[in-house]
């Protein structure tokens, strides 16, 4: 099993049959229903934080709390800071004050995983993609037997058709996310961060990327945290979309998305995912208005 998460996660969850959304939405009255055991409503805590770069001040006393176990993209103006966001969170850019703890832990006590916009930069040529999956468990120190084991673990979850003994530049450009994103689960992260995964593929392939990624999500019910400029994509994928405003960036609304799962191409067609949609165009066009 790919992790402990997984047995608290989406009934019935990964196979191709619709599912109703989880118990833990908050309601449209916003009343929240009681978090599933084993999930936390309150994971990721963000306190305080500011950053800024030279005088240009990107977040000035920013607070948020994420809940455990949900999709949550980000959404908001062109340089608002949702890179730097997820960056801040994740650990890889230092912040200039505030905290960020998960359930308590630090980053540092964190098990979590990035996938990059740029694929072709992300994984190793040199390396068969068999070999890029792995090597995080090397730089873990685990002995090849169990890499071995947890990448057979890892791989008996999901219906990859890519041979993995290729090289990355044998692969297309979605075969290459696919590899990274694996490589992103092999650790069994605790939290996944994503920013803008398939902007650098063709619509056809993202099309199926995104499906692909809700596989993936409801198989192991890790938290992810996914940058997106697609709006449409912001609102299939996610369990909340957390709208942002221009900067000091500011939480313009966390929009609930109340929708069944799996959510394949004809979902954005569907009258209430467009309501959703709409309702989180207007709160951008607000706030991406010049003033
Ligand atoms: N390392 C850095 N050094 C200096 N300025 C930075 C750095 N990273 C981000 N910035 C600035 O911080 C602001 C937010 O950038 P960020 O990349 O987070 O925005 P974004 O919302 O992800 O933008 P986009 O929609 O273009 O991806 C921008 O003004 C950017 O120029
Ligand atoms: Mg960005």
């Amino acid at each position: 099993m790919l992790n402990a998460r997984k047995q608290t996660g989406r009934s019935g969850e990964g196979d191709a049959t619709s599912v109703a959304p989880s118990s833990r939405q908050q309601a449209a009255d916003g009343t929240a229903t009681p978090a599933a055991p084993g999930t936390r409503q309150t994971f990721i805590t963000i306190e305080g934080l500011s950053k800024s770069f030279g005088r240009e001040v990107v977040y000035r006393d920013f607070t948020l709390s994420l809940p455990e176990g949900k999709m949550i993209s980000v959404f908001g103006p062109n340089g608002c800071g949702k890179s730097t966001l997820i960056n801040l969170i994740s650990g890889l850019m230092p912040i200039d004050a505030g905290r960020v703890l998960y359930d308590g832990k630090t980053i540092a006590q964190t098990r979590i995983s990035y996938v990059f916009q740029n694929y072709r930069e992300a994984l190793f040529p040199w390396f068969r993609s068999i070999d890029n999956i792995r090597y995080p468990l090397k730089i873990m120190g685990l002995k090849r037997r169990e890499q071995d084991a947890r990448i057979e673990e890892l791989l008996a979850d999901f219906e990859i058709n890519i041979d993995l003994n290729a090289y990355p530049y044998q692969l297309s450009g979605g075969q290459q996310q696919t590899v990274s994103i694996l490589r992103a689960l092999v650790t069994d992260p605790e939290v996944l961060f994503l920013d803008e995964p398939f902007s650098a593929l063709d619509y056809e392939m993202t099309l199926s990327m995104r499906e692909q990624l809700q596989k993936i999500f409801l198989k192991t019910g890790t938290t992810m945290l996914l940058v997106s400029h697609d709006l449409e994509e912001a609102v299939q994928l996610a369990d909340k979309v957390l709208l942002l405003t221009r900067r000091p960036t500011r939480v313009a609304e966390i929009v609930d998305i109340d929708l069944a799962w799996p959510r394949g191409t004809e979902a954005v067609t569907d009258p209430r995912f467009v309501d959703l949609k709409s309702h989180c165009l207007k709160v951008f066009q607000r706030e991406a208005a010049v003033r």
